[in-house]
């Protein structure tokens, strides 16, 4: 496993650069013209890291950060203690405020740069700061991805499916009727000395294909790559759909998205995210999906070696609940001569939602420019011939413009579904989003990008990374 942590590779390039200049510039960023948008110097940037990258600006960084005052320095003192750096106080605001400058901004930390002087003071204090990171495992044709989560004392491994577009956390168990069971790894709630049962505590999840579960709720302790968290709310499933039952790998969900849509009565739970965000390096998460292979979510990093170029930051809207945000529009092929056609839409980032589903507007543009595409009713969506090559789409998140290569777009086989099939005829993994609330980014776009969960400051952020389609 690979270790690149970006907070450690900072304090330790940041340690060797002139502080004096690099206040220097970040004082000259914050000029008099300097409004909402903050844009970053180039001196900022060029922070060397292992291995001799270099991490680059996200384009243009929105400061709408959360104020709470005091706990920012510390938590970042955490991180930095955390690999054996004595940090000045005067580094330590600098660093604050690169980091919050690349929206790495940790909870509570004064979002205009104003300089509360406590900052060094406590650098010391603790050294809990945690970062883990775990493999995404396809299923077939991508469908969905699992990952090894920890639960209980002695730890029982279970595969989850991690879903930034729902706030849950639940399990197959000990109390899963046997009928409803078809050879999940089960949650032995007897067989873990640490669970306890949240007295009257219960819960029923309905997710947008129909698919549906309920149960009664455990706190137990949980790890996911070597983050853990105890007293963990695990819902335990007393019945599950079919659908459920149907899919033997996966023992659950695990959800990512926020905790007011968590589904436990009468008192909502928090997710595990939400539960380890003090205590991680970085406050986020990082969900870097491959086209049939692994790849992994990592907690409280940056890998810097998981994506090219630089991260663009945009304000997620977390009012209902999910990891949503505004896109403006779309261009469909020659990323050269890319023009972006305009249509506004809100969207939610999705790594539990298999598909692309965009406006109808994009969906149609889109497949006119496919020469053997046709909305098929006996499919149930657009299918084309499998050997079409697909032209790439570019969305237009803020000022990024997102390329999904088109070969993520030819999803799977639709009349032949055994992976060695000879099918001809391909499902798309873009679909119309009509009759949904809202668009769903779901893998086949999560697929093309490195994408940042920042539960800081509510910001997502989006990069380039090599694909293989
Ligand atoms: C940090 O360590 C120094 C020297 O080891 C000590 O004097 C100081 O009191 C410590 N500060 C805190 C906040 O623990
Ligand atoms: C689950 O599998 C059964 C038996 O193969 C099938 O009848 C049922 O339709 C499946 N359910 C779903 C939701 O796919
Ligand atoms: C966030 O989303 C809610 C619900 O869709 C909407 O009412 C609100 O105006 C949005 N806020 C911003 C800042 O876009
Ligand atoms: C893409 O653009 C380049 C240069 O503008 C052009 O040479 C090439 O033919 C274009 N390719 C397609 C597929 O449109
Ligand atoms: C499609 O996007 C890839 C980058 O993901 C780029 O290398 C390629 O040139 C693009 N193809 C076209 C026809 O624009």
């Amino acid at each position: 496993m690979k270790f690149s942590s970006w907070s450690a590779a900072v304090t330790a390039s940041l340690l060797s650069l002139s502080s004096g200049a690099l206040a220097a510039a970040i004082e000259k960023s914050k000029g008099p013209t300097a409004t909402q948008n903050f844009e970053l110097t180039k001196e900022m940037l060029e922070i060397s890291v292992f291995g001799g990258q270099t991490i680059h600006a996200p384009q243009v960084v929105n400061s709408g950060f959360v104020t709470t005052t005091g706990r920012g320095p510390r938590a970042l003192a955490k991180a930095y203690a955390k690999f054996g750096v004595e940090i000045s106080p005067e580094l330590l605001l600098i660093l604050e405020e690169i980091l919050e400058a690349l929206g790495i901004t940790v909870p509570g930390t004064t979002g205009t740069g104003s300089t509360s002087g406590t900052g060094g003071t406590n650098a010391n204090q603790t050294t809990s700061a945690s970062q883990g990171m775990v493999a995404a495992v396809p299923q077939l044709f991508d469908t969905e991805y699992l990952a090894q989560v920890s639960i209980g004392t002695p730890p029982q491994t279970l595969m989850l499916d991690f879903d930034t577009g729902s706030s849950d956390l639940w399990v197959f168990s000990t109390e899963t009727p046997k009928t409803q069971e078809n050879g999940q790894t089960l949650y032995n709630i007897a067989a873990s000395s640490t669970a306890k049962q949240l007295e009257g505590a219960t819960w029923s999840i309905t997710y947008g294909d129909g698919s549906s579960s309920s149960g009664d709720v455990y706190l137990d302790t949980v790890s996911i790559g070597g983050v853990t968290v105890t007293n963990q709310a695990v819902e335990s499933a007393r019945k599950v759909s079919s659908s459920f039952t149907n899919d033997t790998a996966s023992s659950g969900l695990l959800g990512l998205a926020m905790n007011s849509i968590n589904q436990v009565q009468p008192t909502p739970q928090k997710t595990f995210f939400s539960n380890a965000l003090d205590n991680l390096a970085m406050p986020l998460f990082t969900a870097n999906l491959k086209k049939e292979e692994a790849g992994n979510y990592n907690f409280g990093f940056i890998d810097t070696t998981e994506f090219e170029g630089s991260i663009s930051f945009i304000n997620a809207n977390t009012t209902q609940g999910f990891w949503q945000f505004e896109s403006a529009g779309f261009a469909v092929g020659n990323s050269s001569t890319t023009t972006i056609t305009s249509v506004p839409h809100q969207a939610i980032a999705d790594t539990g939602t298999t598909l692309l589903m965009l406006p109808t507007a994009i969906v149609e543009a889109y497949y006119a420019q496919v020469q053997s595409a046709q909305l098929s009713q006996e499919f149930g969506g657009y299918v084309f011939n499998c050997n079409e090559d697909l032209p790439n789409l570019t969305l237009a998140i803020g000022s990024y413009n997102a390329v999904v290569p088109g070969g993520l777009i030819n999803f799977a086989p639709a009349d032949d579904i055994s992976p060695t099939g000879s099918s001809t005829i391909c499902f798309g993994g873009l679909q119309a989003s009509s009759g949904l609330p809202f668009a769903i980014y779901g893998d086949v776009f999560l697929k093309s990008q490195f994408v940042v969960f920042h539960g800081g400051n509510a910001q997502l952020g989006f990069a380039p990374k090599p694909t293989t389609s």
